[in-house]
């Protein structure tokens, strides 16, 4: 190797620090500037820039970040304008800022992001929440700020946790308010909360808007409302609502970020604002303790108390002196890195000055602007907030809220929110992730809220009414079965069954509910049930109460409480009632059968005479004697109480047969009688649903009631066969005329009005089983929180048993409907049913007593005559006794005939053994 061979190494080993210095010097800048958009007079702006001129002043003092080069900060006051931050986005970019800080609107956000996305200039916004910045569409925008979509979750977790089911939303009406509710909405959604009303601000309202709105929303259900404006230092809203006694007892009041940023930005001395917000709940960012904090705690303080700053610092001032430090770290990463700072025109906006006087055409794109996002994206460091670490959606790492309750004359923290915990009592854990942690309901927690009106117990949270605008309650006007609900024609009284159930429903609902009563239909025909319920839901009533079946069409428009009275469509059709016809006994067999029967008893008679009489000492006797002695056999052969025993083996065997073929004949006759008494015969062919659809004729159904409906869409029967019936009389006059004569073959309806219709009625009845379920209830406007608690009620009447004595005072006077139903559904029968045995067995004991008593007359005239006769043949001979009168020679007679039976039964020969 020659000398140069050494040379050449050692020179650029000496020269190696001077060369790097050149280069360096070359590359990276002096000055970088970094533009800042805001509004000098406001709430964050105050806060902002103080706290942004004092991390400029700390980062440029910081030898460990971007050592040779000066931060400049070229501030805008945007003047909360959206024209005027647009303008000066231009021209702040104009002036070839590598990073723009803010805007603090989300509104100029929206303007300012595209613009800045256009000319590669990342924008560090820490004051616009609004979630849909976030966006694809603004791929330079990336926010230190937590974006409204963590705070929207929070509200949705604490009203969820104290159990609102409705609220009512005031917002500003621009990007900030309605991105922010929309992403509220959603959440709440995800809980089943709805918010019921949404109120809208212009972003200049006049007080006398908000007079108005308030006292409007006065009359809503809800009493919990969440309010998402700008910061507002003179707290106008709450002033108007405490002059409204709007934060008193019974309201809810949350408010997002925008308070506890104006109440940090009030001077400790400054207490009266705490007067009108006693109960409130509101969220602020959660920002740990740290030294890095306390430190800038006391800089402030002093700069304060020399005059230097005229307003507290507050959240988004933190965020704002962060932003100004992540913005400073990626530059020197990026300078590390070797990134430049080229500036250069673009051929679209040079066009442009061609053609127009505003000189587009002087704004560069920064040639390092993807870079620097990144860097920008990959920071990692300990600010004042916290952690400040991007996710994928640009959004600083979600570090929390801390959930603040103003109380007397303080703000009191009586909790904390963070996507790993939900509501807790304790601070979010120090490790943060970016993705978000499920959490149980169980395991939520917040220490004691005073709530406006200085009460510790949660507010119900909505009113369902008030005296001045009672609940209007549908009820429907019925003509026909009027027991279940009417309105008195005279006095105007509303009334019935489902009315008592109302009332005794509402002394077990834990508040007061105003109502009034609003018939609805004429009472000179049912009205349409359906129309009711569209009714209830399209606002004209609050509730609706009556005999109103729960159906699927209905629960789709309206929320009913528990069912009170169970129900289900039945068919009713004429019946031949059996139980009341006195030959019931003889409609088991047929008149042949029993001709059949009888000549089998005769032969029988006659067979067994034959067999037995030569050997059977019981069959024989005088002719009359063995004629009589063979029937009676046959026929007691029966009730197998024959005196008379079979003796030879042939007639013994017949008797077995005969006595086998009884057994069966009497236990088919039994069987058959017992069908017959107890089993209602249909005088129709309708035995159910399926026949009655098959049958083609006309079926009847109640004026109003969902029967016409579900017959027609669910059983697809055509319309032209249904047939409106008004009253029990049209049922009756339908049901007797029948399908031919231009009646129905049977009516559809539901049971309790057949139970009533029924109860007067014995030609017709109930054809098979309740073929649809259901039950009746009250209707009240989906999300109505009356529901549940009515619900309740009726569960609770239910239990202590007043369900069912409201239904026997209404329908049980003479013997409960569904009792009655059952009773005649079991075998009871009555006198009437066998009051033809009766008559044939009473006419024959009669006639074999008339006959007796006839022979016996016959008997003694024809001995008094011979006793005369006897007596004129013996004339001379004095009578030895005188008869003391008829009764005694009658009796005397009847004694004389027995003895004389006796006699002759004793000296007959046969009967001595
Ligand atoms: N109860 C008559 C109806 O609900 O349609």
């Amino acid at each position: 190797m020659n000398s140069a061979g050494y040379l050449i190494p050692l020179l650029l080993f000496l020269l190696w620090p001077l060369l790097l210095s050149g280069f360096g010097s070359s590359h990276n800048p002096s000055v970088v500037k970094i533009g800042a958009l805001l509004t000098y007079d406001s709430v964050i702006g105050r806060a902002a820039k103080t706290a942004m001129e004092m991390a400029f002043s700390d980062v440029n003092a910081d030898p460990t970040v971007l050592p040779d080069t000066e931060l400049r900060l070229i501030a805008k006051d945007t003047n909360c304008n959206v024209f005027l931050g647009s303008i000066e986005t231009f021209q702040v970019i104009e002036q070839e800022v590598v990073a723009l800080l803010g805007p603090q609107s989300s509104s100029i956000a929206h303007m300012t992001s595209p613009i800045a996305s256009n000319l590669h200039v990342p924008v560090v916004s820490f004051a616009a929440t609004d979630p849909t910045l976030s966006a694809l569409q603004f791929p330079f925008f990336v926010r230190t700020a937590q974006t409204d979509s963590h705070q929207m979750a929070a509200i949705s977790n604490l009203i969820d946790y104290f159990g609102w089911k409705e609220i009512i939303a005031i917002y500003v009406d621009d990007d900030l308010g309605r991105n922010g509710i929309s992403a509220l909405g959603d959440e709440l959604e995800r809980r089943s909360i709805k918010i019921s009303h949404h109120l809208l601000l212009p972003v200049q309202v006049e007080s006398n808007e908000i007079i108005h709105m308030l006292n409007e929303s006065k009359h809503y259900g809800p009493r919990v409302y969440v309010v998402h404006i700008n910061p507002d230092p003179s707290m106008r809203i709450f002033r108007i609502a405490q002059e409204l006694h709007m934060i008193s007892s019974g309201y809810v009041w949350f408010a997002t970020d925008w308070l506890s940023a104006t109440i940090d930005s009030l001077s400790p001395n400054d207490q009266t604002a705490f007067e009108i917000l006693r109960g409130i709940v509101s969220l602020r960012q959660y920002i740990p303790e740290s030294s890095n904090k306390k430190a800038f705690d006391a800089q402030w303080n002093a700069m304060r108390k020399k005059g230097l700053v005229n307003s507290e610092v507050n959240a988004f001032g933190l965020c704002a002196y962060d932003s100004v430090w992540a913005v400073a770290r990626a530059l020197d990463q990026y300078m590390k890195d070797g990134g430049n700072f080229t500036f250069s025109f673009s051929d679209v906006l040079n066009d442009l000055n061609s053609s127009s006087k505003i000189r587009f055409g002087n704004l560069k794109i920064f040639g390092g602007g993807t870079t620097l996002l990144g860097k920008l994206l990959q920071v990692n460091f300990t600010g004042l907030t916290g952690r400040v670490q991007f996710d994928s959606d640009r959004n600083v790492i979600n570090g929390g809220y801390e959930v603040i309750n103003i109380d007397e004359k303080a703000v009191r923290t009586v909790g904390f929110w963070s996507t790993r915990s939900g509501l807790s009592v304790s601070a979010p854990p120090v490790e943060i992730s970016e993705h978000q942690k499920s959490y149980s309901n169980q395991d939520q927690k917040l220490h004691e809220v005073k709530w406006p009106g200085g009460s510790a117990e949660k507010p119900r949270g909505w009113i369902i009414s008030d005296n001045e605008k009672p609940l209007r309650i549908g009820i429907p006007n019925r003509f026909s079965f009027r027991d279940f609900i009417m309105e008195e024609h005279e006095s105007h009284k509303v009334q019935g069954y489902c009315v008592d159930i109302f009332k005794e429903a509402c002394k077990y609902i834990p508040y007061d509910v105003p109502y009034r009563f609003e018939p609805f239909g004429n009472g000179s025909f049912n009205p349409d049930y359906d129309m009711l319920i569209k009714m209830v839901a399209d606002n004209v009533f609050d509730a609706a109460i009556g005999d109103i079946a729960i159906v699927t069409n209905r629960t789709r428009m309206v929320d009913f409480c528990q069912p009170y009275a169970s129900t289900g469509l039945v068919i009713v059709a004429p019946i031949n009632n059996a139980k009341e016809n006195a030959w019931v006994f003889l409609e088991p067999f047929t008149a042949e059968l029993w001709c059949v029967i009888a000549v089998a008893f005769v032969m029988i008679a006659v067979v067994i005479w034959f067999l037995e009489h030569r050997v059977n000492k019981d069959f024989r006797g005088p002719p009359r004697q063995q004629l009589v002695t063979m029937f009676l056999f046959s026929f007691s052969t029966l009730f197998k109480k024959n005196q008379e025993n079979t003796v030879s083996p042939l007639g013994r065997m017949v008797m077995v047969l005969w006595l086998f073929l009884l057994m069966v004949i009497t236990s088919s006759y039994t069987a058959s009688l017992t069908s017959i008494l107890t089993i209602q015969k249909l005088s129709s062919p309708i035995t159910g649903i399926d026949s009655l659809i098959a049958s083609n004729w006309p079926i009847g159904y109640q004026v109003g009631s969902f029967a016409y409906s579900y017959l027609a869409d669910s059983l697809f029967i055509a319309r032209s066969r249904l047939v409106s019936l008004g009253s029990p009389e049209e049922y009756e006059r339908a049901l007797k005329l029948g399908p031919i004569k231009g009646g129905v073959a049977a009516i559809v309806d539901e049971l309790p009005y057949v139970d009533l219709f029924l109860s007067k009625q014995t030609e017709f009845g109930i054809v098979g089983q309740a073929f649809s379920r259901g039950g009746w209830g009250f209707a009240f406007q989906r999300g109505s929180p009356l529901a549940v608690d009515m619900s309740t009620a009726i569960l609770k009447l239910s239990e202590t048993g007043k369900l069912q004595e409201i239904h026997h005072k209404w329908f049980c006077k003479l013997g409960c409907p569904d009792e009655r139903r059952q009773s005649s559904e079991a075998s009871r029968l009555q006198l009437v049913s066998f009051w033809g045995l009766y008559l044939l067995c009473g006419g024959f004991a009669l006639a074999s007593f008339v006959l007796f008593l006839t022979r016996m007359i016959w008997s003694y005239i024809r001995y008094k005559r011979q006793q005369k006769a006897a007596s004129l043949a013996l004339s001379s001979a004095p009578p030895v006794n005188r008869c003391p009168g008829f009764v005694y020679s009658f009796f005397n007679f009847i004694d004389q005939k027995e003895e004389n039976t006796k006699r002759s039964a004793s000296s007959d020969p046969e009967n001595h053994h």
